[in-house]
């Protein structure tokens, strides 16, 4: 450590929970610094998964800090009741008192706005995480800490017109027709009263848990004290870095964690991405498969969402994909995880370049629109990956296409991934 950060190297949904899970043992400190409920990380523990959606990995871990960062958009009721969950555990959590929360409004306009959307649809999650931002970038958003007082959440949600400016965006999407169809929970988004009602009844769960996480993480990196950043979402879904349209709003990369905390300096930035690639939602991919080795793939990953259990797309590792996101994210070291899944595999192939692209161009959505993926035969291994626990266990064709990954990123993998338990993960 002990400034250490995970983050998605692709579209989300690498495995990175697992890993913060095990890197957590090192760690004194667990921090979530992006995102919100639209991730989720499981993490198996003997014969028990355990899906979280907001509270970063360590919980599982008694004595360690995990903190949720003001970067983080929240959602009451997944919050408090991971707070629950995490009870029995022993860790210590806390929350920052900036984080913004997500209303039941935000969510009412995901999922209008996707609507209205019709066929160009960018496939949220419809969690509210695009209206809990613009609110945020707004200045108007409530935070966890205006849940110390029913005024102070009065104030901001009545501030220079925000009830009856947001009034007017949902009457001209949604009008009545939405509520109960998006939102499973006992409140009226556009009633103001209940609303902070709604509020207010998380704020005794919510507030014995507030603090400054930025001081927490400062305070202990100056004492030398191990810090690990866990990432949301992937490099490829990054507010800045990724499509137009097809992205999340939230800051993905190394960026996320020093607009959250402050902190600018890190030991290691551990990049992870699965063996073959996925993604969730609309957007461009350039090797994705839609034939019955996609499938194949989607069987053999259990390739469905965590928070939305939507099928993923599937298909070929993509080399240049990949080095663009170790670069703009700033990724120093791989994580490849799934690699079993590949076991047996027949007609294996990655993508090493993009024909006739400069390897320098920025990927736009328009440029990964456009790219035609350079395929590239790789040869199978047979053996079965899970029982490996040593990298040299492996067969000489899976190192093969790890030294490809390698080659094709100019980044080192420091770990592999052969099964979803604590233990299988060959570290080199
Ligand atoms: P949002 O973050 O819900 O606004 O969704 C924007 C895009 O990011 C959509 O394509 C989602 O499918 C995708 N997305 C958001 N969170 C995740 C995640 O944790 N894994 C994979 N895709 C995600």
């Amino acid at each position: 450590m002990p400034a250490t950060v995970i983050l998605g190297a692709q579209w989300g949904d690498e495995g990175k929970g697992k890993i913060s899970d095990v890197l957590a043992e090192e760690a004194d400190i667990i921090a979530r610094f992006q995102g919100g409920n639209n991730a989720g990380h499981t993490t198996v523990i003997g014969k028990d998964s355990y899906p979280l959606h907001l509270l970063p990995c360590g919980i599982f871990r008694e004595g360690k800090w995990n903190l949720v960062g003001s970067g983080v958009v929240c959602d009451l009721p997944v919050l408090t009741q991971e707070l629950m969950f995490a009870k029995p555990f022993g860790s210590h959590i806390m929350l920052d008192e900036s984080a913004p929360i997500i209303l039941p409004i935000h969510r009412i306009l995901d999922a209008a706005r996707e609507v209205a959307a019709g066929s160009s649809a960018i496939g949220t999650t419809r969690r509210g995480i695009g209206p809990a931002y613009s609110d945020f970038w707004l200045r108007r958003s409530v935070t966890l800490g205006d849940l110390r007082s029913r005024e102070s959440v009065r104030t901001v949600l009545t501030r220079a017109k925000y009830w009856e400016e947001m009034f007017a965006i949902y009457a001209s999407l949604a009008g009545e027709n939405i509520d109960q169809k998006f939102l499973n929970i006992n409140v009226h988004p556009m009633h103001l009263e209940d609303t902070i009602d709604w509020l207010m009844s998380f704020a005794d769960q919510i507030v014995p848990h507030l603090g400054d996480t930025r001081a927490f993480v400062h305070r202990a990196l100056d004492q030398r004290k191990n810090v690990l950043f866990e990432g949301a979402q992937g490099v490829l879904l990054d507010g800045y870095f990724g499509a137009r349209r097809e992205r999340t709003s939230s800051l993905c990369t190394t960026a996320g964690v020093s607009a959250t905390f402050g902190v600018y300096a890190f030991d290691r930035v551990i990049g992870i991405a699965k063996a073959y690639a996925t993604r969730v939602g609309a957007g461009p991919f350039p090797t994705e498969l839609f034939d019955v080795r996609g499938e194949e793939l989607r069987k053999r990953g259990h390739e469905f969402g965590t928070t939305t259990g939507r099928p993923r797309r599937c298909g070929w590792l993509d080399l240049p994909a990949l080095r663009y996101a170790c670069r703009v994210g700033g990724i120093t070291e791989l994580v490849i995880t799934k690699l079993d899944v590949l076991t047996k595999f027949s007609g294996l192939l990655v993508c090493d370049t993009y024909v006739g692209m400069d390897p320098w161009t920025t990927l736009t959505g328009a440029v990964l629109e456009q790219a035609k993926p350079n395929l590239r035969h790789m040869p199978l291994w047979i053996g079965d990956l899970s029982a490996c626990r040593q990298y040299g266990q492996l067969p000489q064709t899976a190192r093969e296409y790890i030294v490809e990954i390698e080659s094709g990123t100019g980044v080192v993998v420091s770990g592999i991934g052969v099964g979803a338990e604590r233990n299988q993960i060959l570290w080199r």
